[in-house]
Order: structure tokens, then sequence, then C-alpha cells
């Protein structure tokens, strides 16, 4: 199985179980599955580079792979809820509130990996790397568009949702089998 169908098959497991999945709550599940595929994500020197895994109808799952210093915008996911788990390196999340149609800082959280975000359907927050690192981001419904913000000008647009890599860098991708080291 590639990477693709293994996140939709944990995905079809949760979505009959007794609890209703969340964003946060697959991330959590998924950790483990995406760290397996590490070794196969991209950087780039220029830009963050966002890797396609899963485009369902209720879902997506994406990973990004992000240099020291490759800030993103201040933005909003448009109503749309997300989790996000850190699967190396570390990343600094600023959330911001809007008291006067500009966005004004009200937490700034470093994020180690293995940490866990919950972005909420109005969050307004931007993600800064402090190392090279790597993250899992889970949405529903799949964000495909953000509010991109300015400091000090407010709402500037909105903006598609795009994809650096194509989807066989990660989502096709077969990753190599672990086999357990022979006990003596
Ligand atoms: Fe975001």
């Amino acid at each position: 199985m590639n990477f693709s169908e293994i996140v939709r098959e944990v995905l079809a497991e949760h979505a009959v179980g007794p609890e209703r999945p969340t964003p946060a709550s697959l991330a959590r599940c998924l950790a483990s599955e995406a760290d397996r595929y590490l070794e196969r994500v991209r950087f780039d020197p220029h830009h963050y580079v966002r890797h396609p895994v899963l485009l369902w109808e209720d879902w997506e799952v994406m990973v990004i792979g992000w240099e020291a210093g490759q800030i993103t915008p201040i933005h909003d996911h448009r109503g749309v809820l997300g989790g996000m788990v850190i699967l190396s390196g570390t990343v600094v999340e600023e959330r911001f509130t809007v008291p006067k149609e500009l966005p004004q800082l009200a937490d700034s959280r470093v994020r180690p990996e293995g940490d866990l975000s919950e972005t909420g359907p109005t969050v307004l927050h931007r993600l800064m790397p402090r190392s090279r690192s790597v993250s899992l981001h889970i949405y529903r419904p799949p964000l495909r568009t953000m509010g991109i913000w300015d400091p000090r000008e407010g709402f500037q647009e909105i903006r598609a949702s795009t994809f650096e890599v194509g989807d066989e860098v990660l989502a096709r991708a077969v990753a190599a089998r672990t086999t357990a080291a022979p006990v003596a």
C-alpha cells in the first residue's frame, strides 16, 4: 500500500468508531504512519514545500517540509477545522486576534517534535520553523483556500492552497518495510 492508501484506511476505520474523529485526533494517529516517509520529504531553500498526501471528500492530509526561517504569512483557514503534528524539528506558532481589523499577537508557542496543535475554524496564525522541520496537517473539509493578512494593513486576499510537489513524492510512495532486529 502507498501512503495515501494507508491514510485512507486509517480515516475510514475511525469514521465508524464510537467517537467522531477530529483533524487533531487523526493527526495524532497518523503521525506514526507519516514518520516512515520522513526521508522522502523535500526541502527548498526558497520556500517551504507542501506535499499532497490525500485530498478526499471530507478530509485533506498534507505534509510540509520547512527550512529554518521559512515563515508563513498570517493566515486564516476560511472556517476549516485543522490539526497539525510536528514530525521533526521545531516550529513556532503565533496566534492572533483581530481587535480593530488588524492582527494583534495573542499567543506564541514553541512546538517541538511530537507536539500537536488544534486549529479551530476561526484561528488566525502563522508558523515559523526554527530549524529544518517537517509537519503533518489534516483538515476537514479540505483546505482549498486561505485568507492572507498583513500586520499593518489587515485582510489582504483569499489565496488558493497549492502544492509545491506532485503526489508521487509522498502520496504514491511506498515506505521501505522496517524489519525488527532479530532477537538473539
Ligand atoms: Fe495554517
